[in-house]
């Protein structure tokens, strides 16, 4: 996503992107990860033309749902059949690809039934044109209504040391499913590992503040989204310090980098779950692919766990 949008105009350079796409397959990591949204269309095109002679070795996922005005970049939600069908023929396009591994669905639109988005989706796995389906930003009721018609392969939400909601944090009688969030609640990790589905955390990072280097100092560009969101205004990322501390702590007890303790957590909330930290940049990819690689001990566990909530709402 960062390759593309979202995170501000600086660094991005689309040569050290495909760079980063194609030393992440080099070091087999291969799960890679798009959206129609990206960019209006940039980071499909963008991962399209990374993929280009090596679109085998990828499991390519995108998503839809999501519908952004050209000229505005403002981001709405669209999950009707016309418009979904239309957004994944897009797709297959931007990625100059004849079928897409994993389509997600990015958010529930309200004006539209779930059983009729997820029905669309399902005639393109019918069609050949997608493997499988996933959601993102949905609670256990969602998914089972979404399972009742067609398999959930994968469920994409956010989850990190300062983000727990899909671990069952959030009642379901508090989900937000209507909100920019999503919503939706229950324990959607432990439905996932109930119903042979994939969970996938994404901003495992934190947006980049688990792996503690943004202060309560720094500066975000205008076209960075965390400019406006409330748990990087300055009064929060000064009190967040001190969840960094402590994975900094952890970090060096057990000779990582913070980020990797931040990816390690996450991995070890279940064999089903996969990750997806993102990055524009070759040296953030080779150290976060290491995290793989990093055992927490049980003492770093509890550490973790009783991290304190953070401080400011995630979106
Ligand atoms: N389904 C959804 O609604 C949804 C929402 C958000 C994201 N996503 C997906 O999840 C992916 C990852 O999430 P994310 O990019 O939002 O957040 P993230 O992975 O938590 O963090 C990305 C940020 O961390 C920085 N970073 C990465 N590795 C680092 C390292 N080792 N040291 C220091 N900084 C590091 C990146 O900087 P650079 O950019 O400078 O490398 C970027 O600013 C996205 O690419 C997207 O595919 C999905």
């Amino acid at each position: 996503m960062g390759m593309s949008w979202a995170y501000g105009d600086a660094d991005r350079d689309d040569a050290t992107s495909r760079q980063v796409v194609n030393r992440a397959l080099d070091l087999g990591v291969t799960f890679i990860d798009t959206a129609s949204v990206y960019g209006v269309g940039d980071n499909e095109r963008l991962v399209g033309s990374a993929l280009a002679g090596r679109r085998d070795e990828a499991f390519l996922a995108t998503k839809t749902g999501l519908r952004s005005d050209y000229e505005t970049r403002r981001i709405r939600r669209d999950a009707s059949p016309e418009w979904v069908r239309a957004d994944v023929t897009g797709s297959l396009e931007r990625l100059g690809v004849d079928v897409i591994d994993l389509l997600y669905l990015h958010r529930i639109d309200p004006a539209t039934p779930l059983e009729e988005t997820w029905g669309a989706l399902a005639e393109f796995v019918t069609e050949g044109k997608v493997r499988y389906l996933g959601l993102s930003e949905v609670g256990v009721a969602e998914l089972d209504r979404a399972q009742a018609i067609h398999p959930v392969t994968a469920v994409q939400s956010e989850l990190s040391l300062w983000t727990r909601d899909p671990l069952g944090s959030v009642p379901l009688a508090t989900g937000n499913p209507a909100g920019v969030g999503g919503g939706g609640g229950g324990n959607v990790v432990q439905w996932c590992a109930d119903n042979g589905a994939a969970f996938v955390p994404f901003s495992p990072l934190g947006r980049g503040y688990l792996t503690g280097t943004i202060s309560a100092s720094s500066e975000f560009e205008a076209t960075d989204l965390r400019a406006s969101n409330p748990r990087f205004s300055a009064e929060a990322r000064a009190e967040n310090e001190r969840l960094v501390e402590v994975v900094r702590r952890v970090a060096e007890r057990l000779g990582a980098r913070p980020g990797q303790v931040a990816i390690a957590w996450t991995l070890a909330q279940g064999e089903h779950v996969i990750p997806i930290p993102g990055t524009k940049r070759v040296a953030y990819l080779e150290e976060n692919a290491g995290a793989a690689a990093i055992d927490l001990d049980a003492a770093a566990l509890t550490e973790l766990t009783e991290l304190p909530a953070a401080s400011g709402s995630r979106y």
